[in-house]
């Protein structure tokens, strides 16, 4: 089987940990996907910087127009952000019958509908799963694994800044700017802070989340979003006396009049398992009818685990584009007598 040819738009931090992580886990990913995924050309800002990566082998230039109109790209991995280029050139992409795999939450959670409907028509597929909460595979948790579910609620800590000021604030003695100066030091921080502390970050990826567990269209505008700025130390102080934690929710929860889509700080029993999640991590509960609570936690941002979610997208995009006239996939995830052999 031919590889599959990706073209990367950007090739910073999460850019850079997909072409490791292609590099070192090859063989377990070709064998997964049931072909070879390389990624030949990125465009970039810069192509002089140093990349956090191995570039042989990548055409690396500057034109992303080149790369959405390559009649040798199979796949448009987006990872340049923001909500203007990235849907002009993710549009053009789908219109040149590429398929598209994305990190970004602010395109999707604003753009989505436009955008999965041009796919339809286009008959590729746009994967997002690394939009939501880094590493946690939440959307497939919720699209796939919960799909027998109905969906009664989902509430979670969705933005790792958010809970690492609340945390350093809580544990740390932080100041508030100084906790926010540490998050933007340590990479978690969007390039733009307010995202975060405003809560905006949180709604794109609950307008996701809504969309998702509920088959309702993506509605950011809707979503009641007030953030963290306003918090306090004393608050947080007074909180504890009383038993409870502030946390950062985004809550989505199915009403008989619809579903509410809400963003804000909650007291938190200090009982609760959400209480005690801490530093820039994440976690997600998801109520099903038939299953129950479930949770997913883990890291919400970072180059490992953020690549770790939009390699599965191009894993499964790969899947999805091999599938035969009969439907059948032509691959099995696992080979029988690997494992038989490498048992001991
Ligand atoms: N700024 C985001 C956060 C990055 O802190 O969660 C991951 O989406």
């Amino acid at each position: 089987m031919q590889p599959v040819n990706v073209g990367l738009l950007g090739l910073g931090t999460v850019g850079a940990g997909a072409v490791n992580l292609l590099e070192r886990n090859g063989v377990e990913i070709t064998r997964r996907a049931g072909r070879e995924i390389r990624v030949t050309r990125a465009a970039v800002r810069n192509p002089d910087k140093a990349r956090e990566c191995d570039v042989a082998g990548i055409d690396i230039g500057t034109d992303c127009n080149a790369i959405v109109t390559d009649p040798d790209i199979h796949v448009v991995l987006e990872l340049i952000g923001g909500d203007t280029e990235a849907y002009d050139l993710v549009m053009a992409a789908i219109a040149n019958g590429k398929h598209v795999v994305t990190a970004n939450k602010h395109l999707i959670a604003l753009h989505g509908n436009e955008i999965f409907a041009a796919a339809d028509e286009a008959g590729v597929v746009v994967s997002f799963e690394a939009a939501v909460a880094g590493g946690i595979p939440i959307i497939k948790a919720m699209r796939e694994s919960l799909a027998a579910n109905h969906i009664e609620w989902v509430a979670g800590i969705i933005n790792g800044t958010g809970n690492f000021i609340l945390s350093q604030m809580m544990f740390e003695d932080q100041s508030f700017e100084d906790a926010l100066a540490d998050a933007q030091r340590l990479g978690f921080a969007e390039a733009d802070p307010t995202f975060d502390v405003e809560g905006i970050d949180a709604a794109h990826k609950l307008a996701i989340i809504g969309a998702i567990a509920f088959g309702i269209p993506l509605s950011f505008d809707k979503i009641f979003t007030q953030g963290i700025r306003d918090i306090d130390s004393v608050d947080i102080e007074y909180c504890a006396e009383l038993g409870y934690r502030i946390k950062h929710l985004g809550i989505a929860r199915r009403q008989d009049t619809g579903v509410e889509l809400r963003v804000h700080p909650t007291l938190v029993s200090q009982k609760a398992l959400l209480a005690n999640v801490e530093g820039e991590k994440n976690a997600i509960m998801v109520y099903g009818d038939a299953v129950g609570p479930t949770v997913y936690y883990g890291a919400g941002a970072g180059a490992g685990p953020t690549a770790s979610s939009v390699v599965a997208d191009l894993i499964d995009t790969v899947r999805i584009m091999s599938i035969d006239p009969k439907g059948r996939v032509p691959h099995l995830a696992f080979q029988p007598d690997a494992i038989t052999n490498e048992t001991v």
